[in-house]
């Protein structure tokens, strides 16, 4: 290695650097408080017996010269690094191995929705890109979930990484949060179950993924200053159940600690969560990460269960490389606790099968239209029909002249911005760069070439079909006047590092939507949002498809919808909200004071950055349907809701409970086409505080008049208190109601559970 400018891509800097410039606004004496608050020595977890991959590690350890151990603790953000490696290309990290050991280097990319590539920063790599987590989790299908990571980490693996920033499952709690897009719903157990399978994709390359970014990332604006203020009892029966599910059904190799502050500490530096919660009460082996400029101290971080500054560029000087060689010097982190990072890390490397098989240097060819077909189920499958008064969909190939207004559904469909955007197979075809913002520096508004109207024009060769940008709303009602139908396809994007103003549809859309269906009675909708949005035209409206951001085979998905060659079967893993005020927070905290520096520096004016602020979750583990539940709110559309083109009935509850909880029932296709359900059970429970809790769900495809017997077996801490003085998880006996239904305020056959007294450790 030789040091050496390095060409800055460099776009992510101003972003990143907002933590860096933060810190340094401390007064001096806080940030020093911070470097040097003594906190327990996070003892090494006691050898783990029977564990091979624990004595591989040790092994490697005991020949690992201390210098080896502190690079191997530390990564490089390429993009910025001055640090030249030959075989380096730009992506989010790269971590030099010890190749005397054979121990890998770490080539880290992100992963969220497909092997990311943030304004082509390798120019002309292209990747397959998914749907959004949304549309994913939509779905309810933990295999789909399986294949998208197996097909994402078979690309990377493919493109020589060997680290996958996959994994995101921070419950989406706001409805205007700028990630949502990239995580899986606000439900524990369905985060958990979709986040497992993904890692467990992923995995199955042998390569490592994250699960990502522990915890309360649940907002954008200030997030590397915001403190996330929650009862523990709480956050373990929500947030953390969710990563807590997924770590036991995928042993991702590692968890990246998250920007945000958490009940007054850093996340990654946070003892209580990365120590406690995360290394003693769950005993997880492998290593914590940092997120991207998210560490603040040396021996604080190392002491309360940091194992690795990841892109140490973005952070204000390099914590856990020489300062942390001179933090064991003299004393201040124990050479055991190095070493435990150490062995953590090789762990992860070692279990996730990386060790053994070790990735080519020499980019490998990839099945790109295989790989199409899981981003075109997913966005099939994941994709909720919210609406379909008088059956106008699915449309009739008979029809004449159908037209297409709006969101450049000539020539693709738009995806969320961030370190997850993928520069798909097609390219792009619209791109679009911010006028300032958080998200300026790393990110475009970028679209997807799969085109709605080449996919309709396919599906219905003999009706004329033709489409209007939708700019003037007066030009598009004129357009559909005379249509047999008119489909306005609306946008709402979202991206990391801002949360949106609002979830209303952006520029004049509203109007847009009613103009047209002023002038066409059979006006269709299709919305491409981030997340939920308000539909204050939606009487007027004949159908609605929510497509989420679906992916680089959203048009041809879409048109097979709208024609029924697919029968919808999403259901809502987000609830909608009827006004911005249902939600716990109108708005992001700190938002007002975020656009104030944001319009001052596009004014040319100096602003620093936004000041640290404390946002209390008062929904707690009341997070979306469960809070609308508490509340007694309608929603406009609630959690697991979702059409079809065929009916389902449900039947014949039968309910085993007393140490357990296993619920049956029949569900049966009523009507004349085949489709597929998502049957779920909720139940009231919690002696702290009742709650109403999803306990299960399963997706089954039917056909016409098929009858199939569902049994969904509850875990129990679903059902349970958290206990923060015991501490551990129990379930006081009672009786419990409970419902099966198809979505979260569909009482279809209700029922009691009555379950004996039971507890676990937490
Ligand atoms: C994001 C992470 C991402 C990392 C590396 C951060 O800004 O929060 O999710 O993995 O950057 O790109």
């Amino acid at each position: 290695m030789t040091t050496a400018a390095q060409p800055l891509s460099a776009l992510r800097i101003l972003c990143r650097t907002t933590a860096a410039v933060a810190l340094l606004a401390l007064t001096p004496a806080a940030a020093t408080m911070a470097q040097v608050m003594p906190t327990q020595d996070s003892a090494p977890l006691a050898p783990r017996a029977g564990d091979p991959a624990w004595a591989r590690a040790d092994a490697l350890v005991r020949q690992m010269t201390l210098d080896e151990k502190i690079s191997y603790l530390h990564g490089l953000f390429p993009p910025m690094t001055k640090t030249v490696a030959a075989d380096m290309i730009p992506s989010a990290g790269y971590v030099p191995g010890v190749p005397r050991l054979k121990i890998p280097t770490l080539r880290q990319s992100d992963a969220s929705l497909g092997v990311a590539n943030q304004v082509e920063q390798r120019k002309g790599d292209v990747a397959t890109a998914l749907p959004s987590g949304l549309a994913l989790a939509s779905t309810f299908e933990p295999d789909l979930a399986y294949r998208g990571g197996a097909m994402i980490g078979a690309e990377a693996r493919a493109k020589t990484f060997n680290v996958l920033l996959a994994g995101g499952v921070n419950l989406t709690r706001d409805p205007w949060a700028g990630r949502n897009f990239e995580y899986l719903g606000e439900d524990p157990l369905l985060a958990g179950e979709m986040a497992g399978a993904q890692i467990r994709g992923v995995q199955s390359n042998n390569i490592v993924s994250t699960i990502k970014h522990l915890a309360l990332n649940a907002q954008e604006t200030g997030r590397h200053v915001m403190d996330a203020q929650i009862d523990e009892a709480d956050l373990r029966e929500s947030d953390l159940l969710a990563f807590q599910i997924a770590i036991e059904k995928s042993h991702p190799a590692s968890v990246m600690c998250a920007y945000n502050k958490v009940n007054g500490d850093w996340a990654c530096q946070n003892d209580h969560l990365l120590n406690r919660v995360l290394k003693r009460d769950w005993n997880y082996p492998g290593w914590v990460m940092s997120d991207w400029g998210a560490v603040h101290s040396t021996t604080k971080a190392a002491l309360a269960g940091l194992d690795q500054q990841s892109g140490q560029e973005l952070d204000t000087q390099i914590f856990f490389g020489d300062d942390l060689k001179a933090a064991v010097a003299k004393g201040e982190v124990s050479q055991a606790r190095v070493d435990d990072m150490v062995r953590r890390i090789l762990h992860g490397v070692i279990t996730s099968g990386l060790m053994d098989n070790p990735i080519s240097t020499i980019a490998q060819p990839i099945d790109y239209a295989a790989h199409a077909q899981v981003a075109q189920a997913v966005a099939e499958r994941g994709s909720v029909l919210l609406k379909n008064d008088g059956n106008l969909l699915p449309l009739a190939r008979t029809a004449r002249k159908i037209v297409l207004i709006g969101a450049h559904a000539d020539v693709g469909v738009i995806s969320g911005g961030g370190s997850s955007q993928v520069r798909s197979v097609g390219g792009a075809p619209v791109e679009i760069p911010l006028n300032g913002g958080e998200a300026a520096s790393f990110v475009r508004v970028t679209w997807h070439a799969s085109s709605p109207l080449e996919a309709i024009r396919a599906a219905a060769p003999n009706a004329q079909v033709i489409y209007v940008d939708g700019k003037d709303p007066v030009a598009a009602a004129a357009a559909a006047r005379d249509a047999d139908v008119a489909i306005v396809f609306a946008w709402h994007w979202q991206t990391e590092a801002q949360d949106a103003p609002s979830i209303a549809l952006p520029e004049n859309q509203d109007a847009l939507i009613e103009a047209v269906s002023a002038a066409n009675k059979n006006a269709i909708v299709v919305l491409e949002t981030g997340g939920p949005v308000l539909m204050p035209w939606l009487d007027r409206v004949g159908a609605v498809l929510q497509a989420w951001y679906p992916g680089q085979r959203g048009g041809q998905a879409i048109a097979r919808l709208l024609f029924g060659e697919v029968n919808p079967s999403g259901r809502l893993s987000m609830t909608f909200p009827k006004t911005a005020e249902q939600a716990p927070r109108a708005s992001a905290p700190g938002f007002a004071e975020q656009a104030a520096i944001d319009d001052a520096r596009r004014a040319g004016q100096k602003a620093g950055p936004i000041k640290g602020f404390p946002v209390t979750y008062v929904e707690g583990a009341a997070v979306g349907y469960r809070w609308y539940a508490q509340q007694k709110l309608q929603p406009l559309y609630p959690f697991g809701y979702g059409l079809s083109y065929t009916r389902f009935d449900y039947a014949n509850l039968k309910v085993e409970d007393g140490d357990g909880l296993k619920v049956s029932f029949d569900v049966t296709n009523t009507g004349k086409v085949a489709g597929a359900d998502t049957p779920q059970l909720y139940v009231t429970a919690g002696a702290r505080r009742p709650m109403l809790r999803l306990a299960g769900f399963q997706k089954v495809d039917l056909a016409p008049g098929e009858t199939r017997r569902v049994t969904l077996e509850v875990e129990p801490r679903l059902l349970a208190d958290y206990n923060v003085a015991k501490p551990g998880w129990t379930i006081a006996a009672g009786t419990y109601p409970l419902y099966v239904g198809r979505h979260a305020g569909d009482t279809a056959l209700t029922g009691k559970a009555q379950l004996r007294s039971w507890s676990r450790k937490p």
